[in-house]
């Protein structure tokens, strides 16, 4: 609480007012950068390369989306989100950034682009802190979207709570999680097609340790050989 009120003086202070805008849309406050060398870490570890293309769910203001926009060829980098302040705020850091030559797409979508996309293809879905929110039915209609759109060889992956996580940040907040485990997560992507597996926690990935979701789980999600 009183980190959240000191953190809220940077609104005062013009320089740091954008940054902060930023970082409390996705949250926790004073580590964008170390989030965003996680998030970095973690696709191109599980594979991401400079030549692919990624869709990126839950893009929010663009902490990991300014990275991968950064790496990837023009017009390769594809982010939804169904906040829309979330999306005017990764507007807004395209333009401080200069990013706008690499034409990335933004889109508000509450379909995780589906509805959005026409026939594009991908080589990597990213889904970062928002796939615990979502409950099995949730997880069905993610998986039966990706079967269509990733490619062969194309991975999905995010995080979902682990054992050890500390799920305080959720209470007082509206929030629900969904306790999903692997075996779960892999028993709804069976069902489409594809495979799921645990990968190790977040602070394997360069997620701080001092915060609340390192513990969390990363998922590699592929699609099963035809
Ligand atoms: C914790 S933030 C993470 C943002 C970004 N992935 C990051 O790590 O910086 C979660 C984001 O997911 C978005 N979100 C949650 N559920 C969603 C859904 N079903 N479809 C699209 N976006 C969603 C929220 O609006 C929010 O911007």
């Amino acid at each position: 609480m009183l980190r959240r009120q000191l953190y809220g003086l940077r609104t005062y202070i013009p320089g740091m007012r954008h940054r902060h805008r930023l970082e409390a849309l996705v949250g926790p406050l004073g580590c964008w950068d170390e989030l965003q060398k996680y998030q970095f870490r973690a696709v191109t570890e599980l594979g991401l390369q400079p030549s692919d293309t990624l869709l990126d769910i839950g893009c929010g203001p663009l902490q990991g989306g300014v990275a991968f926009i950064r790496y990837l060829p023009p017009s390769s980098y594809y982010g939804v989100d169904q906040k829309p302040a979330a999306l005017r705020a990764g507007c807004d850091e395209l333009s401080r950034q200069g990013l706008w030559r690499k034409q990335p797409r933004l889109f508000y979508s509450r379909s995780f682009g589906d509805e959005e996309l026409g026939d594009e293809q991908f080589d990597f879905m990213w889904l970062s802190q928002i796939l615990y929110y979502f409950d099995h039915d949730t997880l069905h209609r993610l998986f039966e979207m990706a079967s269509r759109r990733l490619r062969p060889g194309g991975v999905l992956a995010g995080d979902i709570l682990g054992p050890k996580s500390d799920r305080s940040f959720l209470m007082g907040r509206g929030l629900n999680a969904a306790d999903h485990t692997p075996e779960s997560v892999d028993g709804v992507a069976r069902v489409h097609g594809m495979r799921a597996r645990s990968v190790g926690h977040l602070h394997g990935f360069g997620y701080p340790r001092r915060l609340n979701l390192s513990h969390n789980l990363l998922l590699k999600i592929t699609r099963e050989a035809q």
